[in-house]
C-alpha cells in the first residue's frame, strides 16, 4: 500500500476512535474531529483553546452526503453547491435533528463544506465509506491554529502551533487558496455572505442569478452587490447575527502589533519606526528595514502567501509590523477583511 494511503487509513481510524487529525484543505489546514462523536469535542476545544459556544464547519466528500445534515436544502444552497463544490465555500443551512449542539454552538444552522484538496477528499471518503449510512459521517474542522491566531497554510505551521497536542498531521503541501472559505448563510430568503473569501459575493450573485433568476436583485456593480453582504458590518454577538468567530474584530492576529498603512504613508511610517519595523509590501525592500517581504499585486496570489508572510514577519519580533494596504476594491475584499483583523491593534482603518 502506498504511504499516503496508509496514513489516510490511519487518520480515518484515529477519527473513528475519537482522536483529532489535522489535514490540508485548499483554503487552510483544518483540525478534524468526528462531528457525531461527543467525546471528540472536549479535546478539540482544548487544543484550539476556543470558546465552546462557537460553531464549527462540518466537512464531507460530496454535496449529497453534506445535505444529510440539513433539515431543508433551499434552492440557493443547491445552486451554490453545484457551482462551487468541491471548493472554498461554506453554506449555512437549517440543521437536521441529529446535529449536535456542540457543532452549531446551539444555533439552528449548521455550516457545511465540501473541500477540493485531494488529501481532504481522500480522508473524507475513507471516513464516510458506507454510503448507505444515514446521516453521513462528517469531519468537524476549525482551522488548525490556536484560537485567534493566524490560520496554518502548511503542515509545518500546524506543527509549529499545536506541537505535540496533535499527533496525526496529514501532509498536503502549501494551501492553494491560503485564506478561509467564503461563508454564505442560506437560511435567509436572500443568501448573505458572512465571511468573504476567494469566491466573491459577485460570483455567488452571478451563480444564483444564472440558475434561479428570481432569487437575485438587479446586477452587481460593487463588492456589496445584489446580495446582502455583512462582512464589514458583522459584529460577533450582535443580536441578529449568527456567532462567527472569524467575525471577531481581532482575529487572525500576529503577536507583533500590526498597522495597515496606505501606500502614500508607508515611507513616513518606516522613517518613524526606523530599525524596529517588519514590513509587508508590494514594492521593493527599503534599506532602512531589515525584515521586508513582498507579496504580488494579484489578490489570489497575495491571499495564497498572506498567512505564511505574517508568520514569518511575526517571528522577526520587531516592535511593529507595517502592512501596505491593498486597494479597497471588490477583488481585494477577502484579503482586506483578514488584514483589518490582523491589524486590529493599531490600524488606522480600525473602527470596531
Ligand atoms: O476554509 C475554512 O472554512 C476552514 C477549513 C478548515 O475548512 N475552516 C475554518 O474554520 O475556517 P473556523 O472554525 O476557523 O471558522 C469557521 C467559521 C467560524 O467563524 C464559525 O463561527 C463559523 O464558521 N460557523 C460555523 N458554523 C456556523 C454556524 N452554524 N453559524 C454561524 N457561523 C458558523
Ligand atoms: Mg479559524
Amino acid at each position: 500500500m502506498p504511504e499516503s494511503a496508509t496514513s489516510i487509513a490511519a487518520a480515518s481510524r484515529a477519527l473513528g476512535d475519537g482522536e483529532l487529525v489535522a489535514f490540508p484543505t485548499e483554503t487552510v489546514y483544518g483540525l478534524g474531529a468526528d462531528a457525531s462523536n461527543t467525546s471528540a469535542w472536549a479535546p478539540l476545544y482544548a487544543v484550539k483553546a476556543r470558546p465552546s459556544a462557537h460553531p464549527v464547519i462540518v466537512h464531507f466528500a460530496s454535496a449529497a452526503r453534506a445535505f444529510t445534515w440539513a433539515r431543508v436544502v433551499p434552492e440557493s444552497a443547491r445552486v451554490l453547491a453545484q457551482t462551487f463544490w468541491p471548493g472554498p465555500l461554506t453554506l449555512l443551512l437549517p440543521r437536521a435533528a441529529h446535529v449536535l449542539d456542540a457543532v452549531t454552538g446551539a444555533q439552528d444552522s449548521v455550516g457545511l463544506r465540501v473541500p477540493s484538496h485531494p488529501v481532504a477528499l481522500q480522508l473524507l471518503r475513507a471516513f464516510d465509506q458506507d454510503l448507505a449510512r444515514m446521516p453521513a459521517l462528517g469531519i468537524a474542522a476549525p482551522s488548525a491554529n490556536r484560537f485567534g491566531r493566524i490560520s496554518p497554510t502548511t503542515a509545518q505551521h500546524v506543527r509549529d502551533d499545536l506541537g505535540t497536542d496533535v499527533s496525526c498531521v496529514l501532509e498536503g503541501g502549501a494551501c492553494d487558496v491560503g485564506i478561509e472559505s467564503t461563508i454564505v448563510d442560506c437560511t435567509r430568503a436572500v443568501p448573505v455572505v458572512l465571511r468573504p473569501g476567494l469566491i466573491t459575493a459577485a460570483q455567488i450573485d452571478q451563480a444564483l442569478k444564472k440558475i434561479t433568476p428570481s432569487i437575485a436583485q438587479p446586477a452587481t456593480s460593487s463588492a456589496r452587490g445584489a446580495l446582502a453582504q455583512q462582512t464589514s458590518t458583522t459584529h460577533a454577538g450582535s443580536h441578529h447575527t449568527p456567532r462567527v468567530s472569524g467575525a471577531l474584530a481581532s482575529h487572525y492576529a500576529p503577536r507583533t502589533p500590526a498597522h495597515l498603512i496606505e501606500t502614500h504613508a508607508l515611507d513616513t511610517a518606516i522613517a518613524r519606526y526606523a530599525g524596529h519595523a517588519a514590513v509587508l509590501a508590494f514594492s521593493h525592500p527599503d534599506e532602512r528595514v531589515d525584515f521586508w517581504l513582498r507579496l504580488p499585486r494579484q489578490p489570489e496570489a497575495y491571499a495564497q502567501g498572506l498567512y505564511a508572510a505574517l508568520r514569518e514577519l511575526d517571528q522577526a519580533q520587531c516592535q511593529v509590523m507595517l502592512v501596505e494596504a491593498p486597494p479597497d476594491t471588490p477583488e481585494w475584499q477577502a484579503v482586506l477583511d483578514r488584514l483589518r483583523r490582523a491589524c486590529h491593534v493599531a490600524s488606522a482603518s480600525d473602527t470596531q
